[in-house]
Protein backbone atom coordinates (compact mmCIF):
# COMPACT_ATOMS: atom_id res chain seq x y z
CA UNK A 1 0.00 0.00 0.00
CA UNK A 2 3.05 2.46 1.32
CA UNK A 3 5.15 2.75 -1.97
CA UNK A 4 7.51 5.82 -0.70
CA UNK A 5 9.51 5.33 2.78
CA UNK A 6 11.38 8.29 4.12
CA UNK A 7 14.64 6.37 4.08
CA UNK A 8 14.18 6.47 0.14
CA UNK A 9 13.62 10.60 -0.03
CA UNK A 10 17.58 10.76 -0.26
CA UNK A 11 17.34 9.38 -3.68
CA UNK A 12 13.99 12.05 -4.70
CA UNK A 13 16.39 14.74 -4.05
CA UNK A 14 14.69 18.51 -5.47
CA UNK A 15 11.58 15.82 -6.90
CA UNK A 16 7.93 16.35 -6.66
CA UNK A 17 6.92 13.00 -4.55
CA UNK A 18 3.42 12.04 -3.79
CA UNK A 19 3.49 9.68 -0.21
CA UNK A 20 1.47 9.02 2.90
CA UNK A 21 2.84 10.10 5.93
CA UNK A 22 2.43 10.41 9.79
CA UNK A 23 2.66 14.10 11.36
CA UNK A 24 4.50 13.23 14.58
CA UNK A 25 4.46 16.80 15.10
CA UNK A 26 2.95 20.13 13.79
CA UNK A 27 4.04 23.65 14.96
CA UNK A 28 1.77 26.59 13.44
CA UNK A 29 4.37 29.07 13.21
CA UNK A 30 4.41 32.68 11.66
CA UNK A 31 7.26 34.68 9.54
CA UNK A 32 8.62 37.88 9.80
CA UNK A 33 6.29 39.79 7.51
CA UNK A 34 3.27 37.98 9.62
CA UNK A 35 2.50 34.94 7.48
CA UNK A 36 1.24 31.74 8.36
CA UNK A 37 3.19 28.41 7.77
CA UNK A 38 3.54 24.74 9.05
CA UNK A 39 6.26 23.59 10.87
CA UNK A 40 6.00 19.72 10.44
CA UNK A 41 8.23 16.35 11.30
CA UNK A 42 6.82 13.48 9.19
CA UNK A 43 7.24 10.00 10.08
CA UNK A 44 6.77 6.56 9.21
CA UNK A 45 8.82 3.34 10.68
CA UNK A 46 12.18 4.03 8.29
CA UNK A 47 12.42 7.51 10.01
CA UNK A 48 11.40 10.81 10.07
CA UNK A 49 11.59 13.74 8.35
CA UNK A 50 11.05 17.94 8.37
CA UNK A 51 8.77 19.68 6.49
CA UNK A 52 7.59 23.11 5.82
CA UNK A 53 4.35 24.17 4.05
CA UNK A 54 4.73 27.79 3.29
CA UNK A 55 0.99 28.42 1.43
CA UNK A 56 -1.58 27.35 4.66
CA UNK A 57 -4.75 28.43 2.60
CA UNK A 58 -5.50 25.20 1.65
CA UNK A 59 -4.13 23.40 4.35
CA UNK A 60 -7.45 20.56 4.86
CA UNK A 61 -7.81 19.49 8.64
CA UNK A 62 -4.88 17.82 10.06
CA UNK A 63 -3.33 17.26 13.56
CA UNK A 64 -0.24 15.53 14.72
CA UNK A 65 -0.63 11.20 15.12
CA UNK A 66 -3.04 11.92 11.93
CA UNK A 67 -1.77 9.72 8.88
CA UNK A 68 -1.62 12.55 5.49
CA UNK A 69 -1.19 12.45 2.10
CA UNK A 70 1.25 14.83 0.71
CA UNK A 71 2.52 16.14 -2.51
CA UNK A 72 5.88 18.02 -1.91
CA UNK A 73 9.78 18.41 -3.52
CA UNK A 74 12.41 17.28 -1.53
CA UNK A 75 14.93 19.89 -0.82
CA UNK A 76 18.04 20.18 1.03
CA UNK A 77 18.10 23.23 3.96
CA UNK A 78 21.45 23.50 5.80
CA UNK A 79 22.72 20.23 4.61
CA UNK A 80 19.97 18.24 5.51
CA UNK A 81 16.44 16.78 3.37
CA UNK A 82 13.21 18.72 3.43
CA UNK A 83 10.19 18.49 1.98
CA UNK A 84 8.17 21.53 0.73
CA UNK A 85 4.72 20.84 1.05
CA UNK A 86 2.34 21.58 -1.22
CA UNK A 87 -0.53 19.78 -0.78
CA UNK A 88 -1.87 17.83 2.30
CA UNK A 89 -4.48 16.00 3.77
CA UNK A 90 -5.76 13.91 6.22
CA UNK A 91 -5.83 9.83 4.76
CA UNK A 92 -8.87 8.06 4.64
CA UNK A 93 -9.28 4.95 6.96
CA UNK A 94 -8.56 2.51 4.22
CA UNK A 95 -5.61 4.24 2.38
CA UNK A 96 -3.03 2.96 4.93
CA UNK A 97 -1.96 0.32 7.46
CA UNK A 98 -0.65 1.32 10.73
CA UNK A 99 2.40 -1.09 10.76
CA UNK A 100 4.03 1.16 8.04
CA UNK A 101 3.86 4.75 10.32
CA UNK A 102 5.20 3.37 13.31
CA UNK A 103 8.83 2.44 13.77
CA UNK A 104 9.21 -1.16 15.09
CA UNK A 105 12.10 -3.48 16.21
CA UNK A 106 14.11 -4.88 13.74
CA UNK A 107 14.96 -8.10 15.87
CA UNK A 108 12.10 -10.76 15.69
CA UNK A 109 10.43 -10.49 19.13
CA UNK A 110 9.54 -14.41 19.46
CA UNK A 111 12.97 -14.80 19.67
CA UNK A 112 13.63 -11.74 22.11
CA UNK A 113 11.13 -13.37 24.31
CA UNK A 114 12.32 -16.06 24.58
CA UNK A 115 15.84 -15.24 25.14
CA UNK A 116 14.11 -13.31 28.30
CA UNK A 117 12.75 -16.52 29.22
CA UNK A 118 15.85 -18.49 29.39
CA UNK A 119 17.28 -16.04 31.27
CA UNK A 120 14.54 -16.34 34.23
CA UNK A 121 14.83 -19.96 33.77
CA UNK A 122 18.08 -20.05 34.54
CA UNK A 123 17.41 -18.08 37.82
CA UNK A 124 18.23 -19.95 41.08
CA UNK A 125 16.87 -17.93 43.47
CA UNK A 126 12.75 -18.93 43.84
CA UNK A 127 11.94 -15.80 44.96
CA UNK A 128 12.89 -13.95 42.61
CA UNK A 129 12.32 -16.16 39.76
CA UNK A 130 8.95 -16.37 40.92
CA UNK A 131 8.32 -12.63 40.73
CA UNK A 132 9.51 -12.41 37.34
CA UNK A 133 7.16 -15.26 36.12
CA UNK A 134 4.72 -13.15 37.57
CA UNK A 135 5.07 -10.85 35.73
CA UNK A 136 6.01 -12.15 32.70
CA UNK A 137 2.64 -14.63 32.93
CA UNK A 138 0.44 -11.82 33.74
CA UNK A 139 -1.19 -11.72 29.87
CA UNK A 140 -1.02 -7.70 30.20
CA UNK A 141 1.88 -7.47 31.07
CA UNK A 142 3.38 -9.86 28.60
CA UNK A 143 0.90 -8.25 25.77
CA UNK A 144 2.77 -4.89 27.08
CA UNK A 145 6.19 -6.04 27.42
CA UNK A 146 6.37 -7.32 23.38
CA UNK A 147 5.09 -3.96 22.26
CA UNK A 148 6.41 -1.46 23.93
CA UNK A 149 8.86 1.55 22.97
CA UNK A 150 11.82 2.04 25.58
CA UNK A 151 11.01 5.83 25.69
CA UNK A 152 9.36 8.03 24.01
CA UNK A 153 12.33 9.29 21.88
CA UNK A 154 15.49 8.95 23.76
CA UNK A 155 16.74 5.51 22.44
CA UNK A 156 14.90 2.72 21.68
CA UNK A 157 11.87 4.43 20.83
CA UNK A 158 9.86 2.03 18.71
CA UNK A 159 8.09 -0.84 19.14
CA UNK A 160 9.23 -3.65 20.98
CA UNK A 161 12.16 -1.32 22.24
CA UNK A 162 11.59 -1.95 25.52
CA UNK A 163 12.02 -5.69 24.86
CA UNK A 164 15.31 -5.48 22.99
CA UNK A 165 16.66 -3.43 25.61
CA UNK A 166 15.94 -5.67 28.33
CA UNK A 167 17.31 -8.28 25.96
CA UNK A 168 20.47 -6.26 25.88
CA UNK A 169 21.11 -5.37 29.20
CA UNK A 170 20.31 -9.15 30.37
CA UNK A 171 23.31 -9.88 28.03
CA UNK A 172 25.47 -7.44 29.65
CA UNK A 173 24.52 -7.83 32.79
CA UNK A 174 25.02 -11.57 32.95
CA UNK A 175 28.37 -10.96 31.94
CA UNK A 176 28.80 -7.83 34.62
CA UNK A 177 27.82 -9.98 37.54
CA UNK A 178 30.12 -13.06 36.85
CA UNK A 179 33.38 -10.68 36.14
CA UNK A 180 32.77 -8.54 39.49
CA UNK A 181 30.89 -11.69 41.32
CA UNK A 182 27.73 -9.47 42.84
CA UNK A 183 24.46 -11.18 42.81
CA UNK A 184 23.20 -12.32 39.20
CA UNK A 185 19.59 -13.29 40.32
CA UNK A 186 19.07 -9.73 41.72
CA UNK A 187 20.88 -7.75 38.89
CA UNK A 188 18.75 -9.29 36.54
CA UNK A 189 15.65 -8.77 37.92
CA UNK A 190 16.68 -5.31 38.23
CA UNK A 191 16.97 -5.40 34.26
CA UNK A 192 13.69 -6.89 33.86
CA UNK A 193 11.66 -4.89 35.80
CA UNK A 194 14.04 -1.09 35.80
CA UNK A 195 11.34 0.27 33.26
CA UNK A 196 8.42 -1.91 33.70
CA UNK A 197 6.27 1.21 34.61
CA UNK A 198 7.03 2.44 31.40
CA UNK A 199 4.01 0.24 30.05
CA UNK A 200 1.89 2.45 31.84
CA UNK A 201 4.22 5.78 31.54
CA UNK A 202 3.52 5.94 27.48
CA UNK A 203 1.20 4.99 24.81
CA UNK A 204 2.03 4.21 21.70
CA UNK A 205 -0.20 4.71 18.27
CA UNK A 206 1.13 6.41 15.28
CA UNK A 207 3.57 8.22 17.75
CA UNK A 208 4.45 7.95 21.18
CA UNK A 209 3.34 9.67 23.99
CA UNK A 210 3.38 10.14 27.50
CA UNK A 211 0.18 9.39 29.55
CA UNK A 212 -1.03 11.51 32.10
CA UNK A 213 -0.06 8.49 34.77
CA UNK A 214 3.21 8.59 33.35
CA UNK A 215 3.46 12.54 33.17
CA UNK A 216 2.16 13.04 36.92
CA UNK A 217 3.92 9.82 38.64
CA UNK A 218 6.55 8.39 36.12
CA UNK A 219 7.96 5.42 35.55
CA UNK A 220 9.56 4.48 38.59
CA UNK A 221 6.87 5.38 40.74
CA UNK A 222 4.24 3.45 38.73
CA UNK A 223 7.28 0.25 38.76
CA UNK A 224 7.34 0.39 42.70
CA UNK A 225 4.01 0.48 42.35
CA UNK A 226 3.46 -2.86 40.41
CA UNK A 227 6.30 -4.71 41.93
CA UNK A 228 4.90 -4.13 45.47
CA UNK A 229 1.84 -5.63 44.14
CA UNK A 230 3.51 -8.76 42.42
CA UNK A 231 5.28 -9.69 45.60
CA UNK A 232 2.51 -9.12 48.09
CA UNK A 233 0.93 -12.10 46.12
CA UNK A 234 4.22 -14.18 46.46
CA UNK A 235 4.18 -15.97 50.33
CA UNK A 236 7.06 -15.45 51.67
CA UNK A 237 8.80 -13.38 49.54
CA UNK A 238 11.53 -12.03 52.14
CA UNK A 239 11.45 -8.21 53.19
CA UNK A 240 14.64 -7.70 52.41
CA UNK A 241 15.04 -8.93 48.75
CA UNK A 242 11.86 -6.96 48.11
CA UNK A 243 13.69 -3.88 49.37
CA UNK A 244 16.69 -4.85 47.56
CA UNK A 245 14.75 -5.12 44.42
CA UNK A 246 12.92 -1.61 44.79
CA UNK A 247 15.70 0.03 45.74
CA UNK A 248 17.19 -1.10 42.13
CA UNK A 249 14.53 0.49 40.42
CA UNK A 250 14.27 3.89 42.47
CA UNK A 251 17.98 4.16 41.92
CA UNK A 252 18.36 3.29 38.55
CA UNK A 253 18.80 6.65 37.18
CA UNK A 254 21.52 7.16 38.99
CA UNK A 255 21.32 10.98 40.18
CA UNK A 256 18.88 12.67 41.61
CA UNK A 257 18.15 15.18 38.80
CA UNK A 258 17.72 12.44 36.63
CA UNK A 259 14.30 11.92 38.97
CA UNK A 260 15.73 8.95 41.34
CA UNK A 261 14.88 9.45 44.64
CA UNK A 262 18.23 7.71 45.60
CA UNK A 263 21.54 7.19 44.99
CA UNK A 264 22.51 3.29 43.76
CA UNK A 265 23.73 2.29 47.10
CA UNK A 266 24.00 -1.84 46.65
CA UNK A 267 26.71 -3.22 44.13
CA UNK A 268 23.94 -4.00 41.75
CA UNK A 269 22.51 -0.58 41.66
CA UNK A 270 25.44 0.51 41.05
CA UNK A 271 26.25 -1.94 37.87
CA UNK A 272 22.09 -1.33 37.05
CA UNK A 273 22.94 2.15 36.65
CA UNK A 274 25.73 2.45 34.26
CA UNK A 275 25.01 -0.78 32.13
CA UNK A 276 21.53 0.66 31.28
CA UNK A 277 23.22 4.33 30.48
CA UNK A 278 25.59 2.03 27.85
CA UNK A 279 23.10 0.24 26.56
CA UNK A 280 20.74 4.06 25.81
CA UNK A 281 23.93 5.54 24.82
CA UNK A 282 25.04 2.67 21.91
CA UNK A 283 21.56 2.72 20.99
CA UNK A 284 21.44 6.04 20.39
CA UNK A 285 24.73 6.13 18.47
CA UNK A 286 23.56 3.61 16.02
CA UNK A 287 20.59 5.35 15.58
CA UNK A 288 22.20 8.68 15.16
CA UNK A 289 24.25 7.16 12.08
CA UNK A 290 21.40 5.56 10.97
CA UNK A 291 19.21 8.98 10.53
CA UNK A 292 22.42 10.72 9.40
CA UNK A 293 22.46 8.08 6.38
CA UNK A 294 18.98 8.39 5.81
CA UNK A 295 19.17 12.44 5.95
CA UNK A 296 21.59 12.16 2.51
CA UNK A 297 24.73 12.79 4.38
CA UNK A 298 27.98 11.38 3.53
CA UNK A 299 28.20 8.15 6.08
CA UNK A 300 32.13 9.01 6.85
CA UNK A 301 31.38 12.95 7.93
CA UNK A 302 30.74 13.70 11.32
CA UNK A 303 26.87 13.52 12.01
CA UNK A 304 25.02 17.02 13.21
CA UNK A 305 25.38 18.11 16.89
CA UNK A 306 23.46 15.04 18.87
CA UNK A 307 21.66 17.01 21.70
CA UNK A 308 21.13 13.75 24.19
CA UNK A 309 24.79 13.26 24.39
CA UNK A 310 26.21 16.76 23.71
CA UNK A 311 28.29 16.15 20.37
CA UNK A 312 28.64 15.28 17.16
CA UNK A 313 29.41 11.81 16.46
CA UNK A 314 32.19 10.20 13.78
CA UNK A 315 31.23 6.39 12.59
CA UNK A 316 34.35 4.57 12.22
CA UNK A 317 33.92 1.76 9.86
CA UNK A 318 33.05 4.73 6.76
CA UNK A 319 35.58 6.57 7.81
CA UNK A 320 38.73 4.41 8.08
CA UNK A 321 37.00 2.87 4.30
CA UNK A 322 37.24 6.73 3.16
CA UNK A 323 40.80 6.65 3.79
CA UNK A 324 41.67 3.56 2.93
CA UNK A 325 42.35 1.72 6.10
CA UNK A 326 39.82 -1.71 6.96
CA UNK A 327 38.47 -1.56 10.76
CA UNK A 328 39.94 -4.50 12.13
CA UNK A 329 38.57 -4.64 14.66
CA UNK A 330 35.45 -5.30 12.75
CA UNK A 331 37.12 -8.16 11.30
CA UNK A 332 37.92 -9.24 14.78
CA UNK A 333 34.11 -9.18 15.79
CA UNK A 334 33.56 -12.47 13.20
CA UNK A 335 35.25 -14.39 16.88
CA UNK A 336 33.03 -16.61 19.06
CA UNK A 337 31.27 -15.12 21.73
CA UNK A 338 34.22 -16.65 24.07
CA UNK A 339 35.90 -13.23 23.80
CA UNK A 340 33.20 -12.19 25.81
CA UNK A 341 34.99 -14.24 28.89
CA UNK A 342 38.05 -12.19 28.87
CA UNK A 343 36.34 -9.31 30.33
CA UNK A 344 35.88 -7.75 26.54
CA UNK A 345 32.34 -7.12 25.40
CA UNK A 346 31.57 -7.93 22.23
CA UNK A 347 29.40 -4.97 20.36
CA UNK A 348 25.44 -5.74 20.30
CA UNK A 349 24.75 -7.38 16.68
FE1 LIG B 1 14.17 4.45 33.62
FE1 LIG C 1 16.63 1.40 30.71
Amino acid sequence: MKELFIADLANFENQVITGFFAVSSRYDRSKRDGARYFALILTDRTGQMEARMWETADAGDFTSGDVVKVRGQVCRYKEFLQLNVEKIRRANPGEFDLGDYVPRTERDVDELWSDLNGYVESFTDPYLKALLRSFLDDPETAAGLREAPAAKSMHHAWIGGLLEHIVSLLGLADLAAKHYGVHRDLLLTGVVLHDIGKLQELRWGTSFEYTVQGQLLGHIVIGIGLIERKIAAIPGFPPELRMLVEHLVLSHHGKYEFGSPKLPMIPEAVLLHYLDDIDAKMQTVRSEFARHTTAGRAPAELTDWVRSLERPLLNTAPFLALNGQTNTDQDQKEEPKEEAANGVIPAED
